[in-house]
């Protein structure tokens, strides 16, 4: 399973990199807003830094105005993937890059139909929201579960990436469910790493030893 790091913050982003925890990176608008910076300089900077995918979000709404902007961003680096969303026009963006040969990602995904049209559209990925679900009381990871299936049921190419991810928890299940890819955001990174019986059980080694070497 590959990990993606969900930021455009490139302290956090190198952070993560150089200790081996990622193999691609995904944006958002929120996410380029928030780092106070020109766009295209944040994905080339990122792009430099992250050999893997590095999904960049199209603005535009039109299908004619989506492949212009995902043309200008595949352009940026050998490793962009056009983020798209998924509408209408989205599909008919990535069913016109594809041919182009340049990477997507569709992203905003609820439900498993719509996974199935991201599919049948050609996509590199797919991106069902599982937190944005859970938060309106429905099951996040349920929806990956059924897009899982159905990938398997027609040998689809499209890889799923489960992003909006919340916690560990949606991790786990993504994993166990077969998921490719799962994009967190840096503090689940960390979180992955990190149990207090292992915190615990280091103490007591620490203590233990320490007494060890003052009666020596
Ligand atoms: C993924 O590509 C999205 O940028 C991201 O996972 C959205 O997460 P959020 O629902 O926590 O904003």
């Amino acid at each position: 399973m590959k990990f993606f790091i969900d930021s455009a913050d490139m302290k956090v982003i190198t952070t993560a990199n150089q200790r081996g925890w990622v193999d691609g990176v995904t944006t958002n608008p929120t996410l380029i807003a928030k780092s106070g910076r020109p766009f295209f300089d944040v994905i080339k900077e990122i792009c430099k830094e992250v050999p893997g995918p590095v999904s960049a979000e199209v603005i535009s709404l039109k299908a004619d105005e989506m492949v212009r902007e995902g043309l200008e961003l595949a352009k940026l680096a050998s490793n962009v993937v056009v983020k798209i969303p998924m509408t209408e026009d989205g599909l008919v963006a990535v069913k016109r890059l594809t041919a182009e040969g340049i990477k997507t990602n569709v992203t905003l995904v609820f439900n498993p139909v719509q996974a199935l049209l991201v599919a049948k559209a050609g996509a590199t990925m797919v991106s069902p929201f599982v937190g944005r679900l859970d938060d309106i009381g429905q099951d996040g990871m349920k929806m990956v579960q059924q897009i899982v299936q159905i990938y398997k049921n027609y040998e689809f190419k499209t890889e799923v990436l489960v992003a909006s991810i919340r916690h560990p928890v949606h991790l786990l299940q993504a994993a166990e469910m077969g998921a490719h890819i799962g994009t967190l955001p840096f503090k689940v990174l960390q979180q992955l790493c990190q149990h207090p019986l292992t915190d615990k059980g280091i103490k007591q080694f620490m203590d233990d030893w320490n007494k060890s070497q003052a009666k020596a």
